[in-house]
């Protein structure tokens, strides 16, 4: 099989195209690509931006987070992706469930990493099955600390509480958990809540 085969055509670099090989084949590890310096900031912990956002409000904030901390965004998306009308019907009630999808990248090796922070949107009062199914692939977690958020209408109801719950099972330590709803967002007092509760996070090391 030549190269041409495996990295066919694309838009995206070679480098991009083996990269993503290697992690769609669990080739490379996530833990690997870990920067140590992220956009010039020193990181004295490398720390791991795990978030699902299905509309990129969720997607928006973990962004702000990389830009004021440093670390690694690593975006998990469900491997059927919900449309308008599944994102209810499918989508809501397998939140309700506590159900894990099937996700892409299945498995987050984390062991190069001391610090997760954890974003999801909020479906249906719980966390969305994509981000379950992220905690469930994580790997290599234990003894790491976690700080959590969610984005949310309204209320966030038993949404960090399940995220806790799971990410404890596997032995994190869970630092600080804050909620978004639409109506606080766009205010960056809450988003410096956030960058505040991650660097402090980030100081007080694993
Ligand atoms: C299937 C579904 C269920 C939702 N359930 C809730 C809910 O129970 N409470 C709430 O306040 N917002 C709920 N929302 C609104 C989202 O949580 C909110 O818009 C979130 O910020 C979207 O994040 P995203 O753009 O990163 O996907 C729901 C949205 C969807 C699509």
């Amino acid at each position: 099989m030549d190269l041409q085969t495996v990295f066919p055509r694309s838009p995206f670099s070679l480098n991009d195209r083996i990269m993503h090989y290697g992690r769609t084949h669990g080739l490379i590890s996530w833990a690997i690509e870990i920067p140590i310096v992220s956009r010039g900031l020193p990181v004295s912990m490398p720390t791991c931006i795990i978030f699902h956002s299905y509309s990129g409000i969720t997607r928006g904030i973990a962004e702000k987070i990389e830009k004021a901390c440093g670390g690694r965004l690593i975006e998990v998306v469900p491997r059927k992706a919900y449309n308008k009308l599944t994102v209810y019907l499918a989508g809501g009630r397998r939140a309700m469930k506590g159900e894990a999808d099937p996700v892409d990248p299945e498995r987050i090796d984390v062991a190069a990493c001391d610090l997760l922070v954890i974003g999801t949107p909020v479906w249906a009062g719980n966390p969305t099955p994509v981000i379950n199914g992220a905690i469930a692939g994580l790997a290599n977690c234990e003894g790491k600390s976690a700080v959590l958020f969610a984005t949310c209408g309204v209320q966030a109801g038993k949404t960090l509480e399940v995220m806790t719950r799971a990410l404890e099972t596997k032995g994190v330590v869970v630092k600080a958990s804050i909620v978004f709803s639409r109506k606080e967002i766009g205010d960056e007092k809450n988003v410096q809540e956030l960058v505040d509760a991650v660097k402090t996070a980030q100081a007080a090391g694993p």
